[in-house]
């Protein structure tokens, strides 16, 4: 069984891209909803809410996938010292947006707390540190997205890339924002590249399932989706409806 772990409904994105890349293979996702958003939080709130969901999974899960930037960059090695299953965890694609930029300017478009986090520094300062990377924080927008408020995306986004200069990549450093990419493409332009990491991750999962040989293929696999806040089957209702829009 893998385990997936977001927030909310942004990691449906990989979820999406696991079930494809290994299609016999159990998942649970579990949305913590209950605690959304993380965005906003301080890192010690988000590591002992964190630490206790993959608690949770881990009871059923061989292999835990981190499907938000904002629980894993605050930090991957906290959580890996305090369980044992192996964590596969999804941070900003910085190092392929240095390789793709021409302009050698680009941006990484995410959550508060993600931006000020000492690992995301550390990623830019390790594999970018020739390029000139643009934090934009955009306070709301995994709201947005969780509530379906197409609106308050657009607003949001329209105003946080106004400036772009001569950026020509986006990453995105949240999972929620790989849910509008189209919406994030059209704002940016044409000529902006976007990147996510979702299929990173589900590559990274694959090879991972393989070395740790906790692959456990079963002819009907089953799909659990898990929610922290009361109201499952509604939420079970929209995750099902977003996962035939992607
Ligand atoms: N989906 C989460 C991420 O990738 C963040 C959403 C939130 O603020 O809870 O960072």
């Amino acid at each position: 069984m893998i385990g997936i772990y977001d927030s909310g409904i942004g990691g449906l994105g990989i979820f999406k891209k696991i079930r494809g890349i290994l299609p016999y293979e159990s998942i649970t996702y579990f949305a913590d909803s209950a605690h959304f958003p993380f965005g906003d939080r301080d890192k010690d709130e988000i590591r002992s809410i964190t630490l206790t969901a993959l608690q949770k999974l881990e009871q059923t899960c061989d292999v835990i996938i981190i499907a938000c930037n904002t629980a894993s960059v605050n930090d991957i090695d906290y959580y890996r010292n305090n369980i044992t299953a192996p964590i596969i965890a999804v941070v900003p694609v910085i190092k392929t947006a240095a390789h793709v930029t021409d302009t050698n300017h680009i941006a990484l478009l995410a959550t508060t707390s993600t931006n000020s986090a000492s690992y995301t520094d550390n990623l830019i300062q390790q594999f970018a540190n020739t390029v000139t990377v643009e934090k934009i924080s955009c306070s709301g927008l995994a709201d947005a997205v969780e509530y379906d408020d197409v609106n308050k995306q657009r607003l949001l986004l329209e105003d946080a890339l106004k400036n772009l200069g001569d950026i020509d990549v986006i990453v995105l450093g949240c999972t929620h924002y790989t849910l509008i990419k189209g919406l994030i493409q059209n704002i940016a332009g044409p000529e902006v590249k976007i990147l996510d990491s979702n299929t990173a991750v589900a590559r990274h999962a694959l090879r991972i399932m393989h070395e740790t040989n906790v692959e456990q293929p079963q002819n009907t696999p089953e799909y659990i989706f898990l929610s922290s806040n009361t109201d499952d089957a509604s939420y079970r209702e929209r995750i099902t409806a977003i996962l035939q829009t992607l």
